[in-house]
């Protein structure tokens, strides 16, 4: 299976896209690619982008896109990128949004591009309950999706932590720089005719459903 095109999930922080486009590229047999989980490696691994990335994620602003292009045209030069793949939290300004066309244009795909619509207030309640297994990323939430025994991943064991960016100082600059820099986005699609939105104020699995019938892989 392949999906021959990138899909693109817009949508302001704790919207749900890393846990559906997870799910989605696993059903489509592509990568998920989320340029904030590799921001994050990055920061793990003390490495020169992860020392510029790690203040500015902190305190809840967008990397420079310069860095950001150059790692996602990095990434789409592996092979597993040839049947297409989902990206979750990219492009996240005007910039990136245009140099990606030109980057999708060159390679022959085409962006499908989803945009999660959730209330401010279920955004906040959302992140505040987030917790990520240290190991593999596992999204979990207290709230919601609780892990069997507290603390402690489902699939590994692994220890869960929360994101050094969901203090609400830096989810308060978050949401701002959202409404600021990425909400242009879903205009620049909706006029390219590219766009769809999803409720993704509804449960997991309702949202799950929405989107299954929005992607043909
Ligand atoms: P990134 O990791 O992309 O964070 P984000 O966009 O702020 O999004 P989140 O990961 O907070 O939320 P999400 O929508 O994935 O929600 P999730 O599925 O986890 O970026 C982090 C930082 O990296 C940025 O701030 C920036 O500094 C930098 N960065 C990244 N990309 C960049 C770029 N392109 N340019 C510049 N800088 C960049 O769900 C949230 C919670 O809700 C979870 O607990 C989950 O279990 C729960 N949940 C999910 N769906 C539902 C549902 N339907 N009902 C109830 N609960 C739900």
């Amino acid at each position: 299976m392949a999906l021959n095109r990138a899909l693109i999930f817009l949508g302001p922080p704790g919207a749900g896209k890393g846990t559906q486009s997870k799910k989605i590229a696993q059903r489509c047999g592509v990568p998920h690619l989320s340029t904030g989980d590799m921001f994050r490696e990055a920061v793990a691994r003390d490495s020169a982008l992860g020392r510029i990335a790690r203040p500015i994620m902190e305190r809840g602003g967008l990397v420079p896109d310069d860095l950001v292009m150059k790692m996602v045209e990095e990434r789409l030069g592996r092979p597993d990128c040839s049947g297409g793949f989902v990206f979750d939290g990219f492009p996240r300004t005007l910039p990136q949004a245009e140099m990606l066309d030109k980057i999708l244009e060159a390679r022959g795909f085409r962006p499908q591009v989803i945009d999660f619509c959730v209330s401010p207030e279920e955004l906040v309640r959302r992140i505040s309950g987030r917790w990520m297994c240290s190991v593999d990323g596992e999204i979990y939430n207290i709230h919601e999706a609780p892990p069997k025994v507290a603390g402690i991943c489902d699939r590994d064991g692994g220890k869960l932590v929360q994101r050094a960016d969901d203090r609400p100082e830096a989810v308060k600059e978050r949401l701002e720089v959202y409404e600021r820099q990425t909400k242009p986005l879903t205009e620049y699609y909706r006029q390219r005719g590219v766009l769809s939105l999803v409720d993704a104020g509804a449960p997991v699995e309702e949202v799950s459903r929405a989107l299954d019938k929005l992607v043909n892989c």
